[in-house]
């Protein structure tokens, strides 16, 4: 009942924005402008129903009121807010990014800010409520969910504007997880569609990070999981534009690379020649491959045992039995 009527005043309030993107003089002057200088084109613009907030204080808030719609809803929704006895918009001046779920309903909305501002967020999100649980969110799962099947392969990048610039580029097997780390909802909603996972993050730290910690969760929900980093200072967006498509591609395909191997180089390099150090990647690894196994997946499990044991230059009996601890 309540959800129903999120996603009625969610659809409402999306037609509101797309409206004033395309066909208000400051929507065009100023977010389509800033679209355009971005490279979207109006076909993406359209598929993505991207939208604007205009700047004013509360049109939106007078839109949505007028409806009639349960202002208690409209809270809810965090799309406007009441200051005293004013209402207010709270995505005034932004770019709306409609966040869709696997059937294509509105469950909430990203907002960017226009251009560069240090003092405001980047992006604002939707509050948590009935129908937006932001540990749930896919962003382009409705979008990318066919492509997903056919590939046999999901495309995981960090943001929006990731997604949404493969999709113009012709790669649409893509969803975003939005910049936090992965979740189990998440990994589930992908395994529905295909077992391989293909991160694709910022070659940053925290890039790398973020997709660490996302591995031994994915690996225990059966997924095979590669990963591929962008180099610094790009992310799929500005990457895909920089190559074109063709040279994106294929270096997605020369840079993949199986993330559990990926792990044990990384904590092998870091280790260098401490005993100490070494020991605990031994241990790490293991605590890795024994999730593999929970997959019940042995024959892979023997693979990675194989090549896992030659890299640390340990005996494959010795690297079982201490995967085993782990169950
Ligand atoms: N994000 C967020 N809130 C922020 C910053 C980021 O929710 N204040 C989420 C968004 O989903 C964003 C993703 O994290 O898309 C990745 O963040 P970032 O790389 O900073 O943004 P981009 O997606 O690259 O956006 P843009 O290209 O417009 O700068
Ligand atoms: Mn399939
Ligand atoms: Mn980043
Ligand atoms: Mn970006
Ligand atoms: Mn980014």
């Amino acid at each position: 009942q309540t959800a129903d009527s999120l996603y009625i005043i969610n659809s409402n309030a999306q037609k509101f924005f797309s409206n004033a993107l395309v066909n208000s003089d400051e929507g065009k002057q100023i977010a389509l402008t800033y679209l355009y200088e971005r490279g979207f084109s109006d076909a993406t613009i359209q598929k993505f129903q991207l939208g604007y907030n205009p700047s004013a204080s509360n049109i939106l808030s007078t839109h949505l009121l007028q409806q009639q719609f349960n202002p208690d809803l409209l809270i809810k929704t965090g799309l406007i807010k009441k200051n005293g006895e004013e209402w207010v918009d709270n995505y005034r001046n932004r770019i709306i990014f409609p966040i869709h779920n696997n059937t294509g309903k509105i469950i909430g909305f990203g907002a960017r800010i226009i251009g560069k501002n240090d003092k405001a967020p980047k992006y604002i999100n939707t509050p948590e409520n009935e129908i937006y649980v932001k540990s749930k969110v896919l962003y382009g799962i409705y979008f990318a969910k066919q492509a997903i099947d056919k590939a046999d392969e999901c495309l995981l990048v960090e943001g929006y504007t990731d997604v949404i610039s493969l999709h113009q580029a012709g790669i649409e097997n893509v969803v975003a997880s939005g910049g936090t780390s992965l979740t189990v909802e998440q990994l589930r909603n992908i395994k529905k569609y295909t077992d391989n996972l293909t991160i694709i993050y910022d070659g940053d730290a925290a890039g790398v990070k973020a997709a660490l910690r996302g591995l031994d969760m994915a690996l225990e929900e059966g997924l095979n999981v590669k990963l591929v980093l962008i180099p610094n200072n790009e992310d799929p967006d500005s990457y895909v534009r920089a190559l074109g498509t063709n040279a994106f591609k294929s270096f997605i395909a020369e840079n993949k690379k199986d993330f559990i191997i990926f792990q044990l180089e990384l904590l092998l390099k870091e280790a260098g020649n401490d005993v100490t150090k070494k020991n605990a990647v031994v241990n790490q690894i293991a605590e890795t491959l024994s999730k593999v196994n929970k997959a019940e997946d042995f024959s892979k499990q023997q693979q990675y045992v194989k090549q896992s044991a030659a890299l640390l230059n340990v005996d494959e009996a010795g690297l079982y039995n201490l995967i085993n601890t782990y169950k």
